[in-house]
């Protein structure tokens, strides 16, 4: 794995503190950290000028690679610039990180740290040990993770490259690679799979107005027909537009039952929908 630090590692070494993490705090160690002039050094890993570590530090939440090139040091921002740009962000020191798409969060950090995102969306749909799960939009992993710990089967599905690409790397999501991840569209992949495949769907989508087919009557049929009889599903909505009075989990509830689907309610904790598949 690579040697990452986030603005706050870079800060905390900065002040002279010894308690460093190089993998966004999942672990921390103790180190030598010395100033020798302008030059700042973390004993037996690296040094670096100072002015070049305190830009670094100015760039809230942002994660970097240590890359070592002969007996330099530098720093790269662990980024993709592609039709969309993607960074690693980490919201706080020690927390989980979140993955930003043009400027959006994948997940919710105001309140709560994507972990805890997460643990409540899983907790929502209610998982038992040996469930056959789908995890629709795998995103970081951090869903399949939590659904892996209450003893699921999980099936996860991403369908850009480059998010699977940040995950590999990002040392929050490395407990994901447990499930049977794939790199596939939601929305096709749905159709080749059996009638009847799973206990449970976990569907945490991004915002309607970035992927409307995920949304549809149409994608909801066919989650309808994957679930088992007694099935349940757990659909993040958030709540875009609410301030202007709109109300996205009426439409959706609306479909869903068109699709089949009863006993709707809305999870008002986690800004989702749950769903069930009658039994008979
Ligand atoms: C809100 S994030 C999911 C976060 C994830 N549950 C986690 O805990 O890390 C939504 C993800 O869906 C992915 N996505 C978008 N359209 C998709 C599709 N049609 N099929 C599968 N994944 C899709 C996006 O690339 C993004 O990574």
């Amino acid at each position: 794995m690579p040697l990452l630090l986030s603005s706050w590692e870079i800060e905390a070494i900065l002040k002279g503190e010894r308690i460093i993490s190089f993998d966004l705090g999942v672990t921390y160690d103790e180190y030598e950290v010395i100033r020798k002039g302008s030059v700042a050094c973390v004993e037996g890993v690296f040094c670096m000028p100072v002015p070049v570590l305190k830009r670094a530090a100015r760039r809230r939440g942002r994660v970097y690679e240590l890359v070592q090139e002969g007996n330099r040091f530098f720093l790269r921002h662990v980024a993709i610039r592609d039709r969309h740009f993607y960074q690693l962000v980490q919201p706080e020191r020690g927390k989980p990180t979140t993955l930003e798409i043009d400027g959006i969060h994948m997940h919710r950090v105001k309140g709560v740290d994507p972990y805890t995102d997460a643990r409540m969306k899983v907790e929502a749909l209610g998982v038992k040990r040996g469930d056959a799960v789908w995890d629709t939009c795998g995103g970081l992993g951090y869903t399949t993770i939590f659904l892996l710990r209450s003893g699921a089967q999980v099936l996860t599905t991403e369908k850009d490259p480059n998010v699977l690409r940040l995950a590999r790397i990002n040392p929050w999501s490395q407990e994901m690679w447990r499930a049977d991840v794939r790199n596939a569209d939601a929305f096709h992949f749905v159709k080749k799979i059996p009638d009847k495949s799973f206990d449970k769907i976990l569907h945490d989508p991004p915002r309607f107005a970035l992927a409307g087919e995920l949304y549809s009557l149409e994608f909801y049929r066919e989650l309808y027909r994957v679930l088992r009889p007694g099935g349940v599903l757990y659909h993040y909505t958030g709540s875009p537009g609410r301030k202007r009075g709109k109300d996205i989990q009426r439409g959706v509830m609306r479909r869903l039952f068109q699709a089949g689907f009863r006993y709707l309610r809305r999870e008002k904790k986690t800004e989702g929908v749950i769903a069930v598949k009658p039994r008979g």
